[in-house]
């Protein structure tokens, strides 16, 4: 139980990467990925792109892309598997071939993932859908066309699969009840740069003309407001001072407040600097789509409501299945009590070291960020589930001062 003092950089962000990356397939030309975060989802990114015959190599941060030479159009189950979220390829894959087929990657630690929006807003552009043993099957051999394409949820994932196909399909495409998500807008600007005509990305109704052809460009990912957050809350939980580098503030607006409200002080500056007091208080919490509190950050936060004062309230509006880290927070000494999507939260002064499994990559970053304040040694494990997330994660928080160690299982 060390209080962190330091600096912490954010890396780019994990969930802006692997769409731009994918997106990368309809410009059938050279991309330079710049702040392209080193991670196993964006290795597992990469590997999907050169089973397509695109060529694609990470150097530092940056990724260097070529799906000029692209010759398939099918992913192997096997990869898909490894990344849950590679239905981002989906629309790139059908604006590109005009058929795809992949295998759905099933259930997931986050509860059913299904992907009904993904394709009812595809056939509504014209694709035709057929779904067998698992697998689905796309094709749009006379090309998609543009229209009306509203969700009927403000889902991510299928707001960036439904703007990168409209980019070359026919007409406009206008997309209502789209996601918010800053990953949206990072999105919409890297197909910019490739010469697509997407406008109001960041709002509710996102419009996209159809052009006949895009090109290579040189792109920026937006830093990670997720590992932003796991610093900071980090910081909170250790009563610690600590500066995160890097960041962008505005992408943290739905996070500050509930820091604060746990009596944080917060300093945004060209830095972002976070004080702690010396008892964090209670919190509620309702995860909502941006520009709500975010359901990647309602584990780290439940971490540090674990050892606030008083009893604090989550509840998850996202997903269905997003407390698995609850048992392994109780192994810790957690009081927590969950039903349905709302947990309760009692504050107890300090966590018991223990070994721990990591159930997913967020509540991996809970267990991570618990342990800190955890009287004795704790040990988790399952740090797969971190790594698809989080760039050398120990490294960064023992800069922070903390004592952490990393081995082989
Ligand atoms: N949903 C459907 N049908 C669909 C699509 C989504 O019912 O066709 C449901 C999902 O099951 C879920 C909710 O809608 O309950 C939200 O899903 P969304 O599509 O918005 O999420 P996603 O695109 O699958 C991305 C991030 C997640 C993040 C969510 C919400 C990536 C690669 N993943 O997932 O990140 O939690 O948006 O912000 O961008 C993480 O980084 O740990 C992570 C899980």
């Amino acid at each position: 139980m060390r209080r962190l003092n330091g600096r912490a950089k954010v890396h780019g962000a994990k969930n802006s990467a692997l769409p731009v990356l994918a997106a990368s397939i309809i410009a059938a030309d050279r991309c330079i990925i710049r702040n392209c975060p080193d991670l196993s989802d964006v290795h597992s990114c990469l590997n999907i792109l050169r089973s397509l015959g695109c060529t694609a190599r990470l150097e530092e941060d940056i990724a260097v892309i070529d799906t000029s030479g692209m010759t398939g159009c099918d992913i192997p189950e096997s990869l898909m598997r490894r990344m849950r979220s590679s239905i981002c390829f989906l629309g790139a894959l059908l604006a590109r071939t005009g058929s795809v087929t992949l295998c759905l990657p099933g259930g997931c630690e986050l509860g059913p993932r299904p992907i009904d929006i993904h394709l009812a807003s595809l056939e509504r552009m014209g694709a035709d859908i057929t779904e067998r043993a698992g697998c689905i099957s796309c094709t749009a051999h006379n090309g998609l066309h543009g229209g009306v394409v509203p969700l009927s949820f403000p889902s991510v994932g299928a707001t960036e699969n439904v703007m990168i196909a409209a980019c070359t399909a026919k007409g406009t495409t206008v997309i209502t009840n789209a996601a918010r998500e800053p990953e949206i807008c990072c999105l919409a600007d890297f197909l910019n740069a490739c010469g697509a005509r997407i406008s109001g990305a960041g709002q509710s109704t996102v419009t996209v003309e159809g052009v006949q052809h895009l090109h290579g460009c040189v792109h920026t990912v937006i830093p990670d407001r997720i590992e932003a957050a796991t610093w900071l809350c980090a910081g909170a939980i250790t009563h610690g001072d600590i500066a995160v580098s890097g960041a962008d503030v505005s992408h943290l607006m739905p996070v500050l407040p509930v820091l604060e409200e746990m009596g944080c002080t917060i300093r945004a500056g060209n830095e972002l600097r976070l004080i702690a007091p010396e008892r964090l208080r209670r919190v509620s919490v309702r995860t909502m789509p941006y520009p709500g509190f975010p359901t990647d950050c309602q584990a780290i936060v439940m971490a540090a409501a674990g050892v606030a004062s008083g009893t604090s309230f989550f509840v998850e509006n996202i997903f269905d299945s997003r407390f698995k880290h609850v048992g392994e927070l109780r192994r810790l000494g957690a009081h927590i009590r969950t039903e349905g999507r709302a947990a309760l939260v009692e504050g107890i002064k300090e966590y018991s070291g223990a070994q721990v499994d990591s159930t997913d990559l967020r509540g991996a970053a809970a267990l991570m960020t618990a342990a800190l304040w955890a009287e004795g040694e704790t040990i988790v494990r399952g740090l797969e589930h971190l790594d698809r997330g989080y760039q050398s994660p120990e490294t960064e928080l023992a800069q922070l001062g903390a004592d952490i160690i990393r081995e082989d299982e």
